[in-house]
């Protein structure tokens, strides 16, 4: 029986390749097409061209295992299975298969490669509203696979709706497989509020598209995208709640236990953060991996917060010394197989230190100020607090209080006997919030967590209106880049997607050097960055010169064309590519006229005529021999 990481991680690749499906790669955790997100998020984000009828090189019948990153869940890290890093194992019908294929390959596998018992499953269906109907159409496939009718719950939008990513862009109804893992026999009747009913994958039914103005519309092809977490299905295979305790973190928690001296399990508060430390330790190493360095920005600013949280839980539970190294090191012996994280094990190794060692010289001092800060305010009385806590939903008590002041006034503080003097005399403001973020480095959630443990609130609103008046790249703005959709900015990525092209062809010929090669690619709404290999500045008259090259391309009007063919021929056709293993059997080549030729799996527009006039506004170093071209399409 399949118990282990791998183990899981093969049988479901190998089901599925037995079904038709191809193996697409593990794609980075920066996207490098799509502007909306930081991280990817899930396995269908490399794949959202597609998924809005863009063919795939490989076929209509895909699947992967994918690293995921999803920073909306900081906060609620710390139970047993909410991760910032996870594993997503996925299969994908890109206007193939439909409902009926997908139920009865995800009951298979489990039932037959898993051998899991009918008996400990239960399945949600969506129940239907204005914008789509109830779906019917998959209990009745469940109901004929043997699954009892007690065990299908219809369930609304919040439970049973995926997607879109973004604000638009695809998305639809789904139907969600949950294990029993209670130690009692599974009841008959499925009850998704009992949480001994764990979700471990999801079907999403792609067939809408949600646009700008919020309607739903049908999508070109009906696809299937499905997401099965690893840690959780792992630790459910186990005969366990806590993934903390299975192979994929186990290890980790093993070794602050080591440093610390304290027991996982032992006290409610010392294993939250332990689990926070393992978690975050570990995405903080994954995020390293894709070379970004802890910054005040994107992903770079996450990278800085997920380290400075669990530093500050080490020290919370005793750990004296610095200790992400050691808890690191756990890290890539977890993740033999990702050979990129091996690879820089090193740099990373260093950079965490690094980044220790600047917190520490700031901590000490920023706790001090701290508790003056919060001497000068009356804590609400802990029962009442409590109270507060207790409240209808806990994270909307998180949202309302302690980020929108007025709203927690209407809302919540009432009902707990709490009065509006109360609030004012307990609540940080937005200066000394933002004081401490500025002056000491203390992360957003590492001073809500610090006010909260003091019966304190936070003007969350106003610290983010202090702070984004300073920076451009405030917390708001992180989020808001969730939230803007894919295909508001879709056109514009894809047009200066097709810009890099040129722009590679146009460095090579300009700066008579065939071996120039893309070593990145980052694309906003407002520009192209791309990295490529060259060991020297370029020169004013250079720029220009790539610039004009670039200019007469798109204004020759020429047509970008693609063809499918396997990695070997295109490189007998001089197609550009990095040739190693993450293509597949076939690739896209993308033409631009006779100027470009390269292997792309991006968006790009039909015409260049399309693009725009295109001007570089940054030319500068990254690293040895890597240079780095910023500009934009006017
Ligand atoms: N994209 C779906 C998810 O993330 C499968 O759950």
């Amino acid at each position: 029986m399949v118990k282990a990481r791998k183990e899981l991680i093969k049988a479901y690749l190998d089901f599925f390749k037995a079904k038709s499906h191809k193996v697409i790669p593990n794609a980075p955790l920066i996207p490098e097409n799509d502007p909306t997100v930081l991280f990817t998020t899930a396995g269908m984000h490399p794949l959202v061209p597609y998924l809005l009828s863009q063919p795939h090189p490989q076929g209509k019948r895909l699947c992967s295992v994918q690293k995921c990153i999803r920073t909306q869940d900081i906060g609620e890290v710390g139970d047993t299975y909410h991760h910032t890093f996870f594993e997503m194992l996925g299969n994908w019908s890109l206007g193939d298969y439909w409902k009926k294929e997908a139920i009865e390959m995800s009951f298979e596998f489990l039932t037959k490669s898993l051998k899991i018992p009918k008996e400990k499953l239960a399945v949600s269906c969506f129940t239907g509203d204005k914008d789509a109907p109830k779906d019917e159409e998959s209990a009745k496939i469940w109901l004929s696979l043997g699954v009892a009718k007690e065990r299908i719950a219809f369930l609304p939008k919040e439970n049973n709706w995926w997607g879109p990513a973004g604000e638009t862009g695809p998305c639809g109804p789904d139907t969600e497989m949950f294990y029993w893992i209670g130690k009692e026999k599974a009841p008959q009747k499925f009850d998704p509020s009992d949480n001994r009913w764990l979700e471990f994958w999801n079907n999403v039914f792609m067939q809408y598209n949600k646009t700008k103005s919020s309607s739903f519309e049908p999508l070109k092809q009906k696809n299937v995208d499905t997401g099965m977490g690893v840690e959780r299905t792992i630790a459910m295979l186990n005969g366990i709640k806590d993934a903390y305790l299975t192979e994929c973190f186990l290890p980790i928690v093993k070794e602050i236990e080591r440093l610390s001296g304290k027991r996982y399990s032992k006290n409610q508060g010392e294993t939250r953060a332990m689990r926070i430390i393992a978690d975050h330790i570990k995405a903080a190493v994954f995020i390293l991996a894709e070379c970004i360095l802890p910054s005040n920005k994107e992903q770079g600013y996450i990278l800085r917060r997920l380290i400075r949280r669990a530093i500050r839980y080490g020290k919370e539970i005793g750990i004296k010394n610095n200790f992400t190294n050691d808890a690191a090191g756990k890290v890539f012996d977890i993740y033999s197989d990702y050979e990129h994280l091996q690879k820089n094990k090193k740099q990373i190794l260093e950079e965490l230190e690094k980044e220790e060692g600047k917190f520490e010289k700031v901590l000490e001092e920023g706790l001090k100020k701290v508790e003056k800060i919060f001497s000068k305010k009356i804590p609400v009385r802990k029962e009442k607090f409590v109270r507060l806590m207790q409240l209808k939903d806990k994270s909307e008590i998180f949202k309302r209080i302690f980020h929108n002041k007025r709203l927690g006034k209407e809302y919540n503080i009432k009902e707990a006997g709490i009065s509006d003097k109360e609030v004012d005399n307990a609540t940080i403001s937005g200066a000394e919030a933002f004081y401490l973020y500025q002056s000491f480095g203390f992360p957003i959630e590492m001073i809500i967590e610090l006010v909260r443990e003091k019966s304190l609130f936070i003007d969350i609103e106003d610290f983010e209106q202090k702070q984004s008046k300073h920076q451009k790249l405030s917390r708001t703005a992180t989020e808001g880049r969730f939230k803007s959709g894919l295909a508001d900015t879709a056109e514009q990525t894809t047009r200066l997607h097709t810009a890099t092209h040129l722009l590679l062809a146009a460095l090579r010929v300009v700066l008579k050097d065939e071996s120039i090669m893309q070593k990145g690619s980052n694309i906003t709404a407002e520009r192209l960055r791309f990295d490529f290999s060259f060991p020297r500045k370029l020169a004013g008259k250079e720029i220009k010169e790539i610039e004009e090259l670039v200019n007469a391309q798109a204004q020759k009007s020429c047509e970008v064309t693609r063809e499918e063919m396997p990695p070997q021929e295109a490189r007998k056709k001089g197609a550009i590519g990095v040739f190693d293993k993450r293509y597949g059997e076939k690739v896209s080549v993308y033409s631009i006229g006779s100027f470009s030729k390269e292997i792309c799996a991006g968006p790009h527009v039909k015409n260049t005529c399309e693009l725009g006039r295109f001007k570089i506004i940054k030319e500068e170093a990254v690293a040895a021999g890597i240079r780095r071209i910023k500009a934009v399409l006017e």
